[in-house]
Order: structure tokens, then C-alpha cells, then sequence
């Protein structure tokens, strides 16, 4: 989604800009554009396209030791130069980028910028132009600018600079990530840490409501009311190296084939001394004292969080309800005595989950993120934090953190039950360990991969993903894959559900997918591939060893009944993969997706 990235000190800053709008570029745009402030004036430039496009625009000669810059995906307006940020006033005295959303934009479009002749159709305008009008009021830019932000409804990150002042950039969040990265000599402003790594590692985080005056060599922040606040800054731990893609072809694919060390990763974080699991003593006792758990997520984390369910109710006797963060926001059922909310969020931004956050904590309620990113809003609002250890994921696909996902619950569940005195036979630690081999084996076959998607997909429209119990909720991943990267549609269905209507799209050549990887559903998932292969479906199975048949196009490895997904996806993300790279699709940037969605 929208990025932002801001530099004040004594190197050129469009460079800096450039590059740190590059390093978000995985997070989805449709526009970009940097400011960079110096003796001549502002000097804007904007593109709708992609940051090598704006590279080509920005004038090679120009030199200015502070800047701001923007990656915009479009909410409020078509994707277009005009609408692509860094947006000025009227004067032009001020520069403003923007991410979020201003719900109350037509309310301050009416009361305060009557009959001005706007430039663009975006919600960020409004604010530039509210800021100079408030200023011509009160000649005071700090001032103008905390009237303006007390003003605003909904979520923004914003940074401005006064062409009047090239000492500093003016800065202020809610609900919207926004960091500033601490240097020698310079500072830098930026919406996701990966931005500036090149820069600096040491970060300072920001409040919600609050105000930051950045200098080249001090950082002031202040609450809307002026009064000042402390506040100690922390290392990032994001290696620069995992921002980049090496030598492979796309991230995606880097990130599939990163999933072994993940998992043997995740198994070191979360083992003790003894061999026992190493878990906050606060979230055991959260846990215990849950009589239910609802788990809120969005996209591949939801289906990451159907799994999870499983090993909660299986192995610790809670009963849990999956929800979808969109729906539970605006319907929420009927709550237990004593719920304990879990968010899952590889992002740990993802606002359609953040809404329920904020509602559960004004309710009461205990919350647990399991994030990929500690340090984020999700992390930081709930009362504790599981993380992934998965790395930085830069493809719009989510695959590594997917299966970090998985394994993390899987770890939870067990130390839950152990907890309240369950005996299990399961060690998930040793488990998993067989899982990283397995893995490992699936993504050195990956021609096998090639082969299935060049004969199922390159040409088709549509594919359908069948599975049964643990099986179906990997269907469900295995479509969503397919779909956002290759534009395929594709659905996963509960092979059972079949007959009752969907079998009605089955034509000639039609692609099913079927796995098969649960004994006790073994036989039914194949009696439903002959009622589809009957009506001529092209039908494959990936089975798991052990109940694997003669004309089954791949058998996976054997792991443990419950951690099958960890295994069976892995054939599905490299379908999606190479049916994407046939089809000659984005991989890494599918089309109107962004990375981390921070917009409801
Ligand atoms: C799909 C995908 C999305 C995300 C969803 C939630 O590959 O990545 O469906 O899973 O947008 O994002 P997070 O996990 O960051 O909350």
C-alpha cells in the first residue's frame, strides 16, 4: 500500500528518496513521486507508473539535502499524475505526502475550502490546502499544522515541508504506520523501516496522534497539545541482505524456498534448554484461562488461521472461531465469558484487523498478535506478541509467513495443553524438524512443479482446488494463490460440497486439483476427482506418501497428520508461481494488490 520515505542532512536526498521508494515498491503502488526542497525552490516530480519511471523524470541535476517522497495506491481517485503525491498548496509554500485515509474529507472540503479550485481528486489535498489556509490565519506553521491534524477524522502518516524552512520536515501519524530513523548527521522519515535500512538502523516509533519536528540532527516529538515527549529509539533487527533477491528471478519464489529455514528457525526460537517449548509465562496463562478463542485475520492469514483452529481445539480443548477481520469489525457474534482474541497478521498492519483490535481492547478483552513484524501497530496495541521469525516478506504473495503461521499455532496449541495437563504423544519441536526436511525435498523438485502448471494453466480461465478436512483449508490457500498472482479464477472447495452446485461449472479440460493427504478422507476425495473426471475435468492429485495411488501426479513427503499443510502447500505456491511466470504476469507485484493493507 502507500509508502512514505523523507530525508533531511547533508547528502543528496533525491537518491536517497529513489531508492527507499524502491525498497517499498513491494508493498503495491500505481504512482509515485518525491519533493526535494533547495535554494531554488520545491522541485516536484511525479509519475503514475513505476519508480523507473520516475527515475527517468527526475532531473539528474538536481541537488537538495532534504526531500520527501510517496508510493501511492489509489482510494480516493483514479491513479494518475494528479493524483499522486507529494500534493502542494495553492502557494505552493507547502508539500505534503499522505498515506491513509481522511474520512472526513468532504465535510472539510465544504467548511474550510469552499469554491477552491482543487488539483486532484485525492483526500490528501485537502489536507495541504487546510494547512495553508489555517496558517494564513494564525502565521505560525506548527501551529497551522496540529489545527489542521485536530481536525482530521481517519487514519493518516503524513510528512510536509514549508519551503520557508529547509531544517525541517514536519511529521505526524494515526492509525497509519510512520517511523524516523535516527542517523549522524541526518535523520529520515519512513512508513516501513525497510526503506531506509540503508541508512540507519536505529529507530524512533510514533504514537498515534502524536507530532515529530525532524532536524538534521534532532528529533522532537510532541503530543497535539505541544507538550514534549521522550522516547527511546531501537535497533531495527532486519537484515538489508533479506531485502534483497539475490540471485533468484523473483522474491516469491526466494521466499518459498527460504520456508525450511523458517520452520528450523521458528523450532530454535521456541525451544528451551530442555526441549521443552520456550513461551511468554503471560500468554500460557492467557491461554489457559481463554474458555474460547476467536481468531481475526484477512486473506492467506485467515486460511493460516483455519488450520490453527484445528491444533487449538485437537490438542488443547479450547473451542475457537476463525473470523474474517472485514466482517468481525462490523458484525460481531455473540462473546464467551472469558475470550481471548488472537490477531494474526504478517504485516501486523493490516487495518481491517486493527478495527477489531481497537473495539476487543474497549471491550476488555485480552489480545495476542502473531506477527511477523514486532514493532508493529498490531504488536504494539495487543497485550502480547508471538513473532514469526520469517524474515522480511517481500512478494505481494504471501508464502513464507503462511507457513510460519502454522507452525507458531502448532507450537502454541501444544504448550496451551501441556499447560493445562493434557498428555500428548505430539512434540511439535521434533515434528516440525521432519517438516523443514520435507519441505526441503519439495522445493528441489521444482520442475515437477513447472510441468503440472504448463499443462493445467497456461491457457485456462478457470481452476477449481478440492480437498477434505485439514486438505480443504489449503484449497483455500492453493486458489488464493493462484488467483492474485496468474488472475486465473480459481476457488477452493470441500470435495464434498461438490455435487451440491459447483460441479455444474465442470466442462471438458476444466483444471481440478485435488489433495489428499487425511487417511480418514482418503477414499471420499478420490470418489469426488471420478465425479469430476467423468464430466471431463482435467483432475491431478498431490497425495501425501502412504496413501498415495498409482496415477497420482505428485506424493508428498510423510509428516505428521496435523502438520500436512506446511507440506501440501508448498506444491501450491509453486503452481501459482509458475502458472503466474507463464502466463507472463507480475509475480512479485500482481495487479491492484498491495503488500500490507492499511486502509478498511
Ligand atoms: C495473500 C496475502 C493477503 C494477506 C492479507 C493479510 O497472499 O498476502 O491475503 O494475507 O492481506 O495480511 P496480513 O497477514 O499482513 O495481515
Amino acid at each position: 500500500m502507500c509508502g512514505i520515505v523523507g530525508y533531511i542532512g547533508e547528502e543528496n536526498s533525491k537518491d536517497i528518496l529513489l531508492n527507499g521508494l524502491e525498497k517499498l515498491e513491494y508493498r503495491g503502488y500505481d504512482s509515485a513521486g518525491i519533493a526535494v526542497l533547495n535554494d531554488a525552490g520545491m522541485n516536484v516530480f511525479k509519475v503514475k507508473g513505476r519508480i523507473a519511471a520516475l527515475r527517468d523524470q527526475v532531473d539528474d541535476e538536481v541537488q537538495a539535502t532534504m526531500g520527501i517522497g510517496h508510493t501511492r495506491w489509489a482510494t480516493h481517485g483514479e491513479p494518475s499524475v494528479d493524483n499522486a503525491h507529494p500534493h502542494q498548496s495553492l502557494s505552493e509554500r507547502f508539500t505534503l505526502v499522505h498515506n491513509g485515509v481522511i474520512e472526513n474529507y468532504y465535510e472539510i472540503r465544504d467548511e474550510y475550502l469552499k469554491n477552491m479550485d482543487l488539483k486532484s481528486e485525492t483526500d490528501t489535498e485537502i489536507v495541504v490546502q487546510l494547512i495553508e489556509q489555517l496558517y494564513e490565519e494564525v502565521h505560525d506553521v506548527q501551529q497551522a499544522f496540529r489545527q489542521a491534524l485536530s481536525l482530521l477524522k481517519g487514519s493518516y502518516a503524513i510528512a510536509l515541508v514549508d519551503n520557508e524552512n529547509s531544517d525541517m520536515i514536519y511529521v505526524a501519524k494515526n492509525k497509519s504506520p510512520l517511523l524516523v530513523g535516527l542517523g549522524d548527521g541526518f535523520n529520515v522519515v519512513a512508513s516501513d523501516a525497510m526503506a531506509t535500512l540503508k541508512e540507519t538502523d536505529r529507530y524512533v516509533e510514533i504514537e498515534d496522534k502524536e507530532i515529530v519536528l525532524v532536524k538534521r540532527d534532532q528529533v522532537q516529538i510532541q503530543k497535539l497539545d505541544g507538550t514534549t515527549v521522550e522516547r527511546e529509539s531501537y535497533v531495527a533487527e532486519i537484515d538489508a541482505a533479506d531485502t534483497e533477491k539475490g540471485t533468484y528471478p523473483h522474491f516469491m519464489l526466494k521466499e518459498i524456498d527460504e520456508q525450511p529455514l523458517v520452520i528450523r528457525k521458528i523450532i530454535q526460537e521456541y525451544q528451551d534448554s530442555d526441549d521443552t517449548i520456550k513461551l511468554d509465562e503471560d500468554i500460557r496463562k492467557a491461554m489457559k484461562k481463554a474458555d474460547r478463542i476467536y481468531i481475526i485475520a484477512a486473506g492467506t492469514s485467515y486460511h493460516a488461521g483455519l488450520v490453527g483452529k484445528q491444533f487449538i481445539e485437537k490438542l488443547a480443548n479450547i473451542p475457537v472461531e476463525v473470523h474474517i477481520a472485514s466482517e468481525f469489525s462490523y458484525n460481531m457474534p455473540l462473546l464467551s465469558e472469558k475470550p481471548l482474541f488472537i490477531y494474526i497478521s504478517q504485516s501486523g498492519e493490516t487495518a481491517d484487523s486493527r478495527s477489531v483490535l481497537v473495539q476487543t481492547k474497549q471491550l476488555g478483552h485480552p489480545a495476542l498478535t502473531v506477527t511477523n513484524v514486532p514493532g508493529s501497530t498490531l504488536s504494539r496495541e495487543a497485550d502480547y506478541t508471538l513473532h514469526l521469525h520469517a524474515g522480511p516478506e517481500i512478494a505481494v504473495a504471501s508464502t513464507k509467513a503462511y507457513t510460519a503461521q502454522i507452525a507458531v499455532l502448532a507450537i502454541l496449541a501444544v504448550d496451551t495443553a501441556r499447560a493445562k495437563g493434557v498428555e500428548l504423544a505430539f512434540d511439535p519441536l521434533q515434528e516440525l524438524g521432519i517438516v523443514a526436511s520435507a519441505m526441503e525435498s519439495l522445493t528441489d523438485q521444482k520442475e515437477s512443479f513447472e510441468v503440472i502448471a504448463k499443462d493445467m494453466f497456461e491457457t485456462t480461465r478457470n481452476a477449481f482446488f478440492i480437498g477434505r478436512g485439514m486438505d480443504y483449508f489449503v484449497v483455500q490457500e492453493a486458489a488464493l494463490k493462484l488467483k492474485e498472482i496468474s488472475y486465473i479464477q480459481a476457488e477452493g472447495f470441500a470435495g464434498g460440497e461438490l455435487k451440491h452446485g459447483t460441479i455444474a461449472l465442470i466442462e471438458d479440460g476444466t483444471p481440478v486439483i485435488a489433495i489428499s493427504t487425511q487417511d480418514n478422507v482418503n477414499l471420499s476425495i478420490r470418489g469426488n476427482v471420478q465425479e469430476v473426471a467423468a464430466r471431463g475435468a482435467n483432475a491431478c492429485v498431490v497425495s501425501m506418501k502412504g496413501l498415495e495411488k498409482d496415477d497420482d501426479s505428485f506424493v508428498l513427503p510423510q509428516v505428521h497428520e496435523l502438520l500436512t499443510p506446511l507440506v501440501s502447500v508448498i506444491p501450491m505456491q509453486l503452481l501459482a508461481y509458475y502458472a503466474a511466470l507463464h502466463r507472463d504476469c507480475d509475480v512479485d507485484k500482481p495487479r491492484n494488490l498491495a503488500k500490507s493493507v492499511t486502509v478498511e
